[in-house]
């Protein structure tokens, strides 16, 4: 019998594969083969090889390891042997970490100690992240222990697009512009001003860094260290996506999106509940998420304006009950909130930033945009004239 030989990679490939279809479970397994092989097509010819049983040291000093040679079995142990081990692509590489285990304490706890004052700056900084509203106490402690300080200058890069990631960022103040390489230029596609977070994307899917992010001033940033973000935040994903999975598989606005884009949204979304009569939006603020009803009822409510002024009277708009949304029309016209919202009994919302509102719901504006033209009509039947809603923001 001629003797076959296993191509160099082909292992890799696969287990690369396998490890995500564990992970993302999609409906169609051919679909998502042609979808994943083409990311790492088209991420080819970047500088992303991994190397074996390196320890890398990001620029803000914190290690963490990029391959344990260790845990590779021998080829002839199977092509797919011990799947969340450690698998490479040339581009991909997903780390020894499997989100179902009970606890990975392969990893020491980090702890960056911290004054008082830095501490309660570090706990204003993070109340509002997302991506820890689904931590309990003890996590988030661990978390909050595992942070640094980070004073950036005009001008710096805090993250290349291209490069593997090292930490996650949280802002405390500052502003940090995004760009993304688009047809071999840069382009800019928004900031954050003074809150939000970033460089998740990187960790949580072991692809090189999206965006660049640069400081247009003097600014300060808490960083997560890779192997406290995926130990914690990956970890919970996992418990996440099973709690959310079936919720957002029914919600009208994300049924034309691909089930692997579906389970981003759930990566970054957080919960929140209000109270009953609780406001959630109010109008002319400016916005920066968008909400999504899970069990519950939010009513609209908008002032006409008078000469220019806002009325005194609210008039109800409408209702929205589970699986409906709200909450977008600021951010696709990126006007102030048109109108207010408020929460009738106690209402859960899933709720979903800015940023990642323009990175994973583009596909679904079209619908928004129809559904926009009713808000129109609305206006038009109680107050007889209404703005145009729809005028969509412009990229300066
Ligand atoms: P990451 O890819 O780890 O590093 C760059 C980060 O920029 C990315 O995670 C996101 O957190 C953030 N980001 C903000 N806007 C975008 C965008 N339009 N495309 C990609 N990343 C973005
Ligand atoms: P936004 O303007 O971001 O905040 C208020 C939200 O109320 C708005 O997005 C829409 O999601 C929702 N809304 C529902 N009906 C209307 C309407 N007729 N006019 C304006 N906003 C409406």
């Amino acid at each position: 019998m001629s003797r076959v030989e296993i191509p160099l990679g082909l292992k890799e490939l696969l287990h690369g594969y396998t490890v995500e279809v564990l992970r993302l479970k999609p409906a169609d397994l051919v679909e998502f083969a042609v979808q994943h092989f083409t990311r790492i097509q088209e991420g080819q010819g970047k500088e992303h090889h991994a190397t074996k049983g390196a320890v890398k040291t990001s620029r803000r000093g914190v290690s963490f390891k990029t391959h344990s040679d260790e845990s590779v079995k021998d080829e002839e142990d199977g092509l797919v042997g011990d799947i969340f081990t450690v698998c490479y692509t040339a581009t991909v590489c997903a780390e020894a970490y499997d989100p179902d285990e009970e606890d990975d304490d392969s990893d020491p706890r980090v702890v960056h100690p911290k004054s008082d004052v830095q501490r309660r700056r570090l706990q204003d900084a993070c109340r509002d992240i997302l991506l820890f509203k689904s931590l309990d106490q003890e996590q988030l402690s661990e978390v909050l222990d595992a942070m640094f300080e980070v004073l950036v200058k005009p001008q710096e890069h805090i993250i290349d697009q291209g490069e593997n990631g090292d930490n996650f960022y949280v802002i405390e103040r500052g502003v940090f512009d995004i760009y993304v390489q688009k047809d071999g230029g840069s382009v800019f596609v928004g900031k954050y001003d003074g809150k939000g977070s970033f460089g998740e994307m990187a960790l949580m899917y072991n692809t090189p860094r999206a965006a660049t992010i640069i400081a247009s001033q003097d600014g300060a940033l808490w960083g997560l260290d890779r192997a406290t973000f995926h130990r914690l935040i990956v970890k919970n994903n996992a418990k996440k996506r099973r709690l959310y999975e079936a919720f957002i598989e029914c919600v009208p606005l994300l049924t034309s999106l691909e089930l692997s884009e579906r389970m981003k949204i759930v990566d970054i979304l957080g919960a929140r509940v209000f109270q009953d009569e609780e406001r959630i939006i109010t109008q002319g603020e400016e916005a920066d998420c968008f909400y999504i009803v899970e069990s519950g009822e939010v009513k609209i409510r908008i002032k006409s304006r008078t000469a220019g002024q806002l009325d005194h009277v609210e008039v109800e708009l409408a209702r929205c009950i589970r699986g409906q949304y709200f909450g977008e029309l600021a951010l696709v016209t990126n006007q102030p909130r048109a109108a207010s919202v408020y929460a009738v009994g106690v209402t859960k919302c899933l709720v979903i930033d800015i940023q990642a509102f323009e990175r994973l719901l583009g596909p679904c504006k079209e619908i928004m945009k129809r559904n926009i033209s009713q808000y129109e009509d609305q206006l038009v039947a109680l107050f007889g004239s209404s703005v145009d809603l729809k005028q969509e923001k412009t990229v300066v």
